[in-house]
């Protein structure tokens, strides 16, 4: 483990180098021209992902988020319960905090032995390319590794927002898995049980991605999918940034005011064997507008082992996975950064 002590080379701040005001950006941050953000893109077709309704008749949302992780991995949900007016507060406490001066935020610089505080990179290989992005990564759960001193201080009202902000995702995120578990056709109790009940876990990621003077050469977040049991992202309502993969082409997510993007990581895709997919996304940046996100992501407890529900077991269906704690799984990303699905395709007991 001593590899994760330590970052390869002198961290740099991608808000510094937007500031900076150059009109071009630094080699390490341009990717490869077929991993940049393309024009086969379909951004402008009217492929969508779902739009679900929490508040409408259960049976209905059942099947229609059922019927969005079978496809599409992703879905928005409105009328979900959490107040607008506590969203609109997180993410302007955010805000505020990535606005402060470096000198306030370089004191919770992190490192990649927890990820926990201010970051710019993911991955620790040498040399590696980077993505356009800062974020801030903190603990929510369990109680062990939740430290409010090791949130951000200023702006003052920032450890109580996300205090509430994240209480209320907790609530979300296990009402979501007794839908996810109807869905399923098992217990509505079944996914929860098998995170560890009360020993679930999660974390926040807010990304920040600032104006980036050669958004067509870069990314602000290369391809992935998300290690944990699912996400919970709450966006800018007017900047649109993230895209799904579906099939070949890359679907720009327009946001819905209010809502939050939902997506099954690669937990629920091993617990559920394979019915749930965990896809691919990444997130273009833009020159005109700065864009913030707040990835909360709800995980099984990290030391148990997880492996295809016994239920969704069949002779015609047998594992698809094997087992692995969800300590052991995101060491992968912690070291290698995004790299597409690679890492839950390497589970797979027959590979394609
Ligand atoms: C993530 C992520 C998307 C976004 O943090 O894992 O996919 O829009 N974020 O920032
Ligand atoms: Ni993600």
């Amino acid at each position: 483990m001593d590899c994760l002590q330590a970052w390869p080379e002198p961290v740099v701040r991608v808000q510094s180098l937007s500031e900076s005001g150059a009109h071009t950006i630094p080699a390490r941050y341009i990717k490869p021209p077929n991993d940049r953000p393309s024009p086969t893109t379909m951004s402008d077709s009217n492929v969508r992902i779902p739009v679900v309704d929490l508040s409408a008749d259960p049976e209905h949302a059942v099947q229609a988020v059922a019927s969005a992780c079978r496809e599409w991995g992703f879905f928005q949900v409105v009328n979900h319960g959490v107040d607008p007016a506590l969203m609109r507060r997180a993410r302007d406490v955010w805000r505020g905090f990535f606005h402060e001066p470096m000198e306030v935020k370089q004191p919770y610089a992190n490192s990649p032995k927890t990820y926990e505080g201010y970051g710019s990179r993911l991955g620790i290989k040498k040399g590696a390319l980077l993505d356009w992005g800062d974020y801030y990564y903190l603990h929510v759960r369990p109680a062990s590794l939740r430290s409010q001193k090791k949130w951000p201080a200023l702006p003052s009202s920032l450890r109580p927002t996300t205090d509430e902000y994240t209480q209320e995702l907790v609530k979300l995120c296990r009402q979501l898995m007794q839908v996810l578990s109807t869905g399923l056709g098992i217990k509505e109790g079944r996914l929860h049980e098998a995170f560890g009940g009360e020993e679930d876990g999660a974390c926040l990621r807010v990304n920040f991605y600032p104006k980036c003077p050669q958004p067509d050469l870069t990314l602000g977040l290369s391809p992935h999918s998300d290690p944990g049991g699912m996400t919970v992202l709450l966006v800018d309502d007017h900047v649109k940034g993230l895209q799904v993969r579906k099939a070949d082409a890359w679907v720009t997510v327009q946001p819905v005011p209010n809502s939050f993007i939902i997506n099954i990581a690669d937990q629920i895709e091993v617990l559920s064997n394979g019915v749930y997919k965990s896809v691919e996304h990444r997130v273009m940046v833009s020159s005109t507008a700065e864009r913030l996100s707040m990835a909360f992501f709800y995980n099984p407890r990290s030391d148990i082992p997880l492996a295809p529900i016994a239920e969704l077991i069949t002779s015609e269906r047998p594992a698809l996975y094997q087992t692995m704690t969800y300590d052991d799984y995101r060491l992968y990303i912690r070291k290698n950064g995004p790299k597409g699905k690679t890492q839950v395709e390497s589970l797979k007991t027959v590979q394609n």
